[in-house]
C-alpha cells in the first residue's frame, strides 16, 4: 500500500487528509494518507530518514515550508526560487521538493472564473507572506501584464520585486484606491477575513465591474471581503479551490494518477469547515 503524510507543528487542523483519502477512494488506488506531527527539532531527521521511511512523500506545512529545503536531495527551480516547499515525493532513493501553492492558484482561478485571462490583466496582490510569494510567481510565470504588491510592511511588498519583470509595484497601502481602479484581478493573501482575524476592511467601489476577486482564505468559505464582492456583481474566487488543486501535485506524484477536483469533494471538504454549507 502506498502512503503519504502531511507534516506541520500543529498538524491537528490540516484537511489534506480529507482529500487525498477521497481521491484514493474515488479511484480506487490501495493507499493511506495521514497527518503526522513533526516538530521544528525533528525535521532534519524526518526528511533525511524519508527515502527509508517506506513513505511515497509529503505535503509540508506550517512551519516548515522553508526549513524543508536544507534537509532534501533535489529541489527544483522553482522551490529554490521561492525559498519554500510544499510538496516531497521520493524517487530513486532520492528526496524531491517542489512548491505547488502558485499552480493550484492558478488553477483554482480557471475553475472559477473561466472566462478570465491572466495574460495581459493587472493584477493587484494584498499581503506578501509565503503564500503571496509564491502566487507572484505563479502570476508572472502565466504572463500577467502587471502585479501591484500592497502588505502592511512594506518591506515584505519590496522582496517580492525580484519576483520577475512584471511586478511594477510594493506599496503599504498608499494609493490603494488607484491601485483597485486600476486592476483586473484582485487578490487577497493577508490573514485578514479569516476565522478569529479581523476583516479586511476594504471598500471595492473603485473597482471597475469586470474585475475578478479571490480571496485565498478559506476559513470561511465566504470571506466579507468575497461577500462584498458577490453583492457587486464580481466574479469571485474562493480559497478553497487552492486548497483542493496545490494538492492534486503531490497525489499524482504519489499514487500515478491525475487526479479532478471535482464539485463533489469541493462539498465535502467546505460541508467539513462549514456544516451548513450547501452546494
Ligand atoms: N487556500 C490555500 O490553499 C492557502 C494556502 C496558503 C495560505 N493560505 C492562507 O493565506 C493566508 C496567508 O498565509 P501565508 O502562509 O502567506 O502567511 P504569512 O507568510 O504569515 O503571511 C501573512 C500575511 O498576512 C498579513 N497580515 C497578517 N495579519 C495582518 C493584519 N492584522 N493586518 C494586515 N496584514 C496582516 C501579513 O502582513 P505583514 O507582512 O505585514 O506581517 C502577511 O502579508 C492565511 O490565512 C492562510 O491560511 C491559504
Amino acid at each position: 500500500m502506498t502512503r503519504a503524510v502531511v507534516i506541520g507543528w500543529p498538524i491537528g487542523h490540516s484537511r489534506s487528509p480529507l482529500i487525498h483519502n477521497y481521491w484514493l477512494r474515488h479511484y480506487g488506488i490501495a493507499g493511506h494518507y495521514d497527518r503526522q506531527p513533526v516538530p521544528p527539532d525533528g525535521l532534519g531527521s524526518f526528511l533525511r530518514g524519508l527515502a527509508e521511511s517506506g513513505l511515497a512523500g509529503c505535503n509540508i506545512t506550517i512551519p516548515h515550508k522553508e526549513k524543508a529545503l536544507a534537509h532534501l536531495d533535489v529541489v527544483d527551480g522553482l522551490a529554490r526560487r521561492l525559498g519554500a516547499v510544499n510538496t516531497v515525493w521520493v524517487r530513486d532513493g532520492k528526496t524531491h521538493g517542489t512548491s505547488s501553492d502558485g499552480q493550484g492558484f492558478l488553477a483554482s482561478l480557471a475553475a472559477a472564473a473561466p472566462g478570465f485571462s491572466i495574460q495581459n490583466a493587472r493584477v493587484l496582490v494584498l499581503g506578501a507572506g509565503g503564500a503571496a510569494r509564491a502566487i507572484v510567481a505563479a502570476l508572472v510565470d502565466a504572463g500577467a501584464a502587471s502585479i501591484t504588491v500592497s502588505n502592511r510592511t512594506r518591506a515584505r511588498a519590496e522582496a517580492l520585486l525580484s519576483l520577475g519583470p512584471g511586478i511594477v509595484g510594493a506599496s503599504d497601502g498608499a494609493g490603494l484606491a488607484h491601485d483597485l481602479a486600476a486592476c483586473d484581478l484582485l487578490i487577497n493573501t493577508t490573514a485578514l477575513g479569516m476565522t478569529g482575524q479581523p476583516a479586511l476592511a476594504l471598500d471595492l467601489v473603485p473597482l471597475k465591474p469586470s474585475a475578478v476577486v479571490a480571496d485565498i482564505v478559506y476559513t470561511p468559505l465566504v470571506t466579507p471581503l468575497l461577500r462584498q464582492a458577490q453583492s457587486r456583481g464580481h466574479v469571485i474566487v474562493p480559497g478553497l479551490g487552492m486548497l483542493l488543486h496545490q494538492a492534486a501535485t503531490g497525489f499524482e506524484l504519489w499514487f500515478g494518477r491525475k487526479p479532478e477536483v471535482t464539485a463533489e469533494l469541493y462539498n465535502l471538504v467546505a460541508r467539513d469547515i462549514d456544516p451548513d454549507h450547501r452546494p
